[in-house]
């Protein structure tokens, strides 16, 4: 998505922008999701705090694991949020906030968990910073920041059809971050013990967690 300051998505594609993503992927999108969260380590007891959360689909999906326990999704589409609160906005356990992630913000609580699936590449570096900057900051001690999203890669020796699909779809931002390292970003900020998981084992998707 070509955005200038970070993949703000509203309006009619908000709505149905999960139905979209899986048709083009032929279901794939939902169930790769499912199986990151799951990797993770979101169970029950588990706090989540979920960074551009999107339509609510995350948000069940976090709940099959996590029970009771508290989760908060932040994002900043008006859009999302109806979808999000139509989906989960019934249970006593979640919560939506509607802010920026990439200003800094306190909730005052901290989390287990702090999640995000493919809206990071999205944003500028210095936007990416102070994202990084408030999850480290909601993070319990021994908690970890989890992103799903691509991985590390070089477009000219990738695969051509992930070539094709990246240049047509995505905006300068991502060049950039497929390039990023993202270990030593996390160790800039403050985090321990990076770990990386690539469900497809090829490098184009990543889950990277990273501990408090
Ligand atoms: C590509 S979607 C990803 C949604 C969801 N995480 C998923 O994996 O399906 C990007 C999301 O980032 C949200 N977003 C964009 N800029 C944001 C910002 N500055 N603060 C919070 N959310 C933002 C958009 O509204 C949208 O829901």
């Amino acid at each position: 998505m070509p955005m200038e300051n970070g993949p703000f998505i509203d309006g009619i594609f908000a709505y149905f922008y999960e139905e979209l993503l899986n048709t083009a992927t032929l279901g794939g999108y939902g169930e790769i999701l499912m199986t990151a969260i799951a990797h993770s380590g979101a169970h029950h007891g588990t706090s989540v705090l979920e960074f551009a959360t999107g339509p609510g689909a995350n948000c069940r999906r976090f709940l099959r694991l996590i029970g009771k326990s508290p989760y908060v999704g932040i994002d900043i589409s008006q859009g999302m949020k109806k979808r999000f609160m139509k989906r989960c906005g019934d249970r006593d356990n979640v919560r939506f906030v509607e802010t920026s992630i990439t200003e800094p913000f306190d909730l005052h609580e901290k989390f287990d968990i702090v999640f995000i699936s493919f809206a990071f590449h999205g944003f500028p570096h210095d936007k990416q910073r102070i994202i990084m900057e408030n999850a480290y900051n909601h993070v319990k001690d021994n908690g970890r920041f989890c992103i799903f999203d691509y991985g590390t890669f070089d477009l000219e020796t990738a695969h051509p059809v992930v070539e094709k699909i990246f240049r047509a779809v995505e905006c300068p931002h991502a060049y950039n971050f497929i390039k990023l390292d993202l270990k030593e970003m996390a160790r800039e900020i403050g985090f321990t013990k990076y770990k990386e998981w690539y469900p497809l084992n090829v490098p184009y998707l990543r889950l990277a967690c990273m501990k408090k």
